[in-house]
């Protein structure tokens, strides 16, 4: 019987098991075992594995996290590691391997192919920043959950008349503060696309109080500032109670969006759709709607997009609130 591995690799994302017992059943039907590297590529490495089956699979379709268990593995960057994974794939005599994960899995991914294995990624990642796809499996359920919060802490900041300042977790991309801001009505949005002062931040939650806003909400995503910080400063400047919240792991839990499910059973057909025709070295991608295979150093060099149309609408919210009202634009 023919044989594929498969992983999960980096921070999890919700869908990789819808993802992951889809390309199961997939391999079922048409006859190929699948066996599961353990937490990720050091698993790969370290030959730590199982078989697993559709029914091992059935209880998680609809569960966050992965049940094959992920992780992060630093030492794979050297040729070294990548030549024990080699010895793994070669003794488990795999046709391929499919590997569920982010922008790193992706590099690693290439770099295992450099060395003869037939590998395929499926992008993975709440961050939405795998850049050769429209969206990654986790985003969605990442931006509800992020907007659930901030909805949920705003109720309680309006009552007591504070400001809040929710910092949201993607990396160096601001896709889910961009996105949660926006359906969470922030007043203020601050990510690493659109660089602004402090000073800024400061002055537009002025502006906020001055125009009758009580309790104004600003978004920001992770690694740009020290929020405690600015919410001190806040606090200093207007004499008034500023609260800063870290979302954290919320946004990375739970059971995956309808939206997260589709993407991840189409991405799943379609990763084994590569095994099937044998056209290996590619992420498959969401491009225009539409499932593609994107190679490898292509999608690593596929630059950012950045939604410039949703910035402006944002801006645009944001004008009406603080500015007086125009006859025409
Ligand atoms: O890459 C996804 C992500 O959740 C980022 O948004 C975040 O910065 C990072 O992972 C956290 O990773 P870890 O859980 O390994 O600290």
């Amino acid at each position: 019987m023919k044989k594929i591995g498969i992983l999960t690799s980096g921070g999890d994302s919700q869908g990789m098991n819808a993802c992951l017992k889809t390309i199961i059943k997939m391999a079922e039907r048409y006859n190929y075992e699948v066996i599961a590297f353990v937490g990720g590529y050091k698993g790969l490495a370290m030959d730590e594995c199982r078989m697993v089956t559709s029914k091992d699979a059935d209880m998680y379709f609809s569960v966050g996290g992965s049940f094959i268990l992920s992780g992060r593995y630093a030492p794979f960057i050297e040729k070294k590691e990548w030549d024990r994974a080699k010895a793994t794939y070669k003794k488990h005599n795999l046709e391929a391997l499919i590997v569920l994960g982010g922008d790193g899995s992706i590099k690693a991914a290439r770099d295992l192919s450099g060395v003869g294995m037939n590998v395929i990624v499926v992008p993975c990642t709440i961050d939405n920043d795998v850049f050769c796809t429209y969206r990654s499996i986790g985003f969605d359920t990442a931006v509800n959950n992020a907007v659930n919060s901030i909805d949920n802490i705003k109720q309680t900041m309006r009552t007591n008349g504070r400001v809040l300042i929710a910092e949201t977790m993607g990396r160096h991309c601001g896709e889910i503060a961009m996105h949660a801001g926006l359906c969470s009505e922030a007043d203020i949005i601050m990510i690493p696309e659109k660089k602004q002062s402090v000073e800024k931040i400061i002055r537009e939650v002025g502006k906020q109080l001055k125009v009758g806003n009580n309790s104004p909400t600003v978004v920001l995503s992770e690694l740009q500032i020290d929020i405690n910080e600015l919410a001190k400063q806040i606090s200093e400047t207007y004499n008034k109670e500023c609260k800063a919240i870290v979302i954290g792991y919320v946004q990375r839990g739970g059971n995956p969006t309808v939206q997260d499910k589709l993407l991840a059973i189409r991405m799943g057909v379609g990763a084994m759709d590569c095994v099937l025709n044998q056209n290996y070295g590619n992420v498959v991608s969401l491009v225009k709607e539409e499932i593609k295979f994107i190679p490898f150093e292509k999608a690593i060099n596929t630059k950012y997009k950045f939604n410039e149309e949703l910035w402006q609408t944002f801006l645009e919210l944001k004008r009406f609130k603080t500015e007086k009202k125009v006859a025409k634009k």
